[in-house]
């Protein structure tokens, strides 16, 4: 029961990664806050919870959206009198090069991806300041700063931007007592990890080729290495970019 008596909220935890790392919390303890534009999927995850025996409540929120993120941190801080943890993990995919990529798309995937930490980070770190303490994770790519495909410019240069925006406040915070890291997965168990109109057996067949570990990353992987980065066991990890990709970026 690591977070036991902590309040902590996953965005983008409708589905995926953001499900898993919620249900992670929850089960050492946490009380969580699940957040994303859609209602249904965040209260089929605060269902998972409440039937595994932890407590959650969801809340919509759209990241690109100042005044929405604010009313998220500040309807947190009303009911559960603090943010102890932030999990910024709200993000989309998109393929398209230089030329081909609509700019309204180029847009949207960095005002979500990027824009949307940056929101987050604001807005939680004024309510963790006044506690005097907080830790932040925030969810990038290994595809931006620690490697580059061709057709993918959108989604590296806004996870790229998430490595370095958060690399840049965790100098800024940690002297608050507010530790921020990220976590850069490399192809994980969801949705986003599939090409257009592929199975899961193609799937399989393409990490072989390009993961060196041979497959995807689990999402009991991913929620392992998020929930160690947000405990104390982390406790002196500050501005770290933690790559968890099965080698691919080596
Ligand atoms: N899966 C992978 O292989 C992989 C690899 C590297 C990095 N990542 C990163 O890991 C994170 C999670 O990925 P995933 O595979 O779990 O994706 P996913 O299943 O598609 O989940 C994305 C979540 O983000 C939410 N979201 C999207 N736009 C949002 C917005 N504007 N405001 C609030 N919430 C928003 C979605 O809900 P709504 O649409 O309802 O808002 C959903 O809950 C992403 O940041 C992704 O880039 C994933």
């Amino acid at each position: 029961m690591k977070f036991a008596d902590k309040t902590v909220l996953v965005t983008g935890a409708g589905s995926g990664i953001g499900r898993a790392v919620a249900l992670g919390f929850a089960r050492q303890g946490a009380t969580v806050v699940v957040a994303a534009r859609t209602r249904d999927p965040l209260e089929e995850t605060v269902r998972q919870i409440e039937s595994a025996g932890g407590r959650a409540t969801a809340t919509t929120v759209d990241v690109t959206d100042s005044a929405s993120v604010a009313a998220l941190v500040g309807e947190i801080v009303e009911r559960y009198g603090r943010l102890d943890i932030a999990i910024n993990n709200a993000g989309v995919f998109t393929m398209g090069s230089v030329t081909d990529l609509p700019e309204s798309e180029w847009t949207r995937v960095l005002e979500i991806n990027a824009t949307g930490v940056f929101l987050a980070m604001k807005h939680q770190v004024a309510a963790m300041r006044t506690a005097g303490k907080g830790v932040i994770v925030n969810v990038s790519s290994n595809l931006g700063a620690h490697m580059h495909v061709p057709g993918l410019s959108a989604y590296a240069a806004s996870k790229a931007a998430v490595t370095a925006l958060s690399r840049t406040a965790a100098l800024e915070h940690i002297g608050e007592g507010i530790r921020i890291n990220v976590v850069s997965p490399g192809p994980h168990d969801t949705e986003m990890s599939m090409r257009p109109g592929e199975t899961e057996a193609e799937r399989e067949t393409r990490m072989k080729e390009q993961v060196p570990i041979g497959r995807v990353g689990s999402l009991d992987e991913i929620t392992g290495t998020v929930l160690w980065l947000a405990s104390d066991d982390a406790g002196f990890a500050v501005g770290n970019d933690l790559v968890v990709d099965g080698g691919t970026s080596l």
